[in-house]
């Protein structure tokens, strides 16, 4: 909570204003995201699933035995079902989340349909990894990082992020990770702006649970969704514009708004193959295994130690 009010006081300030996209993830945000993966526009859970009912088979064969799934941003654990099944040896798993609600509901639902698994979910920003507990299985460590999150870190960010990972996995680990893949303007836009609304409610979910945690006063009809493509950086942009001038009040500073201003709540980097053996080789990763899905396209990297 703290935290929240910090980021946002900052964001509110900055020029361009802007918060990161880890506050759009409460109990209401973490559901919403699902009803988004659902969307006919919403290719990217579409096709990662996919890509990864049709790679998991082949790869797990490579983790061997006692191995311990670490996944970062793991929502409500879905995707992972298909990396379970494709692993009857796996001794433990450990969903990490910064949504509670999200968290515990995957947790009790992934325990009662693996009742063999150790399951142990981490509450926390992946930004600040913890380390794993001493008494984990003796096999290999296997990071999962699917549904393009990644992109939702600037470079340096994704860079500390990856490196974090590859020390808290330690020497022999593999890392899983799903990537959305750079593509025309007209599919990526539908994507996150969809016919029903369902992603511009979850942007707005934002405001939202800012008066509602923080005591801010955003009006809610004060403000829109917009999803843009930018080109320049490979990256869809989702903002909160302001329809008219208006105002915010947190802890007693008011903050305006111009029409047509807006807040950057969320940006979604699309990459190439080029891209990501790059970021690998500049987190001490290199890129063991691609595969790629058919249009629109997603991709699937295992990473090893370089
Ligand atoms: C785009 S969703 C992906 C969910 C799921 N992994 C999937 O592929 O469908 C991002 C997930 O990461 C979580 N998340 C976002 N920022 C986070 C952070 N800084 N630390 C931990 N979890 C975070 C969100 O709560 C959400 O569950």
């Amino acid at each position: 909570m703290q935290a929240f009010r910090r980021e946002l006081t900052e964001g509110l300030a900055a020029s361009p204003k802007s918060i990161s996209p880890k506050w759009l993830y409460d109990a209401k945000g973490s559901e919403l995201f699902e009803d988004i993966t659902r969307l006919p526009e919403y290719y990217p859970t579409r096709q990662e699933r996919a890509l990864l009912r049709r790679v998991a088979p082949t790869w797990a064969k490579g983790v061997g035995p006692d191995a311990t799934l670490v996944e970062l941003g793991s929502g409500a654990s879905e995707k992972t079902r298909i990396v379970l099944d494709a692993l009857p040896a796996l001794a433990a798993y450990i969903p990490l989340d910064i949504s509670q609600s999200a968290l515990e509901e995957a947790a009790a639902s992934i325990r009662a349909d693996y009742p063999k698994l150790d399951v142990r979910p981490v509450l926390g920003d992946f930004s600040a990894l913890p380390s794993l507990p001493d008494d984990l299985p003796s096999g290999r460590r296997v990071g999962f990082f699917p549904g393009s999150t990644l992109g939702n870190l600037e470079r340096d960010e994704a860079v500390r992020l990856l490196a974090s990972s590859r020390r808290m996995l330690g020497e022999d680990a593999l890392f899983i990770l799903g990537v959305d893949l750079i593509k025309d303007r007209e599919t990526l836009e539908a994507a996150y702006d969809d016919a029903q609304g369902v992603t511009a409610r979850f942007n707005l979910n934002l405001l939202e649970r800012a008066n509602r945690e923080l005591g801010t006063d955003f009006d809610l009809t004060a403000f829109r969704h917009r999803a843009v493509w930018n080109e320049a950086c490979s990256r869809i942009e989702m903002h909160l514009e302001a329809v008219r001038d208006t105002q915010v009040t947190l802890d007693g500073m008011t903050y305006d708004f111009a029409g047509g201003e807006t807040l950057h709540t969320e940006s979604s980097r699309k990459f190439s193959r080029d891209q990501i053996e790059q970021l690998a080789s500049a987190s001490g990763w290199s890129v063991r295994d691609w595969a790629q899905s058919d249009a629109p396209s997603v991709a699937l990297a295992v990473l090893a130690p370089a």
